[in-house]
């Protein structure tokens, strides 16, 4: 079972261990330690995996500043809905499992979000999305 710390405030997990200040909420002292945070996706996905797991893929060059690169997750392999009562509520993404960014969405969004780096060679990237009723789902990509 893997340990990791989340922020009691927003939830945010903190992949690098950093836990003196949240970075997506700001607030000081707010981390503690729990295990499964997150579900991540075997070899062959489960259903629920498939609507979860992010499915991630980096559009290198994407043109909107020189050299940046585009991390996409898309919420899941088959589409999670996006309805009030049922939706991603948040997409959290890591560069070598530091804090890069968030996306929160709604129920007019699509589930899916972008963040772009500069480069990152050799980088990887982690993505958390979060569902508000079936938790938090990790995966992970290569920059190259
Ligand atoms: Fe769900």
């Amino acid at each position: 079972m893997k340990k990791h710390f989340i922020c009691k405030v927003c939830g945010y997990v903190a992949l690098d261990g950093k836990t003196d200040k949240c970075p997506v909420c700001g607030k000081s002292g707010v981390f503690e330690e729990k295990e499964d945070v997150f579900k991540e996706g075997g070899e062959v996905l489960s259903e629920a995996e498939k609507k979860h797991v992010p499915k991630l893929s980096v559009k290198k060059d994407c043109q909107l500043i020189d050299g940046s690169v585009a991390v996409r997750a898309v919420i899941g392999d088959i589409v999670h809905p996006m309805q009030a009562e049922h939706l991603i509520l948040e997409v959290t993404f890591y560069l070598d499992n530091q804090y890069l960014s968030i996306t929160k969405l709604s129920a007019q969004s699509l589930p899916a979000a972008v963040a772009l780096v500069a480069g990152g060679k050799g980088a990887k990237a982690q993505v958390i999305a979060y569902c508000n009723l079936h938790g938090r789902w990790f995966n992970e990509i290569e920059l190259n």
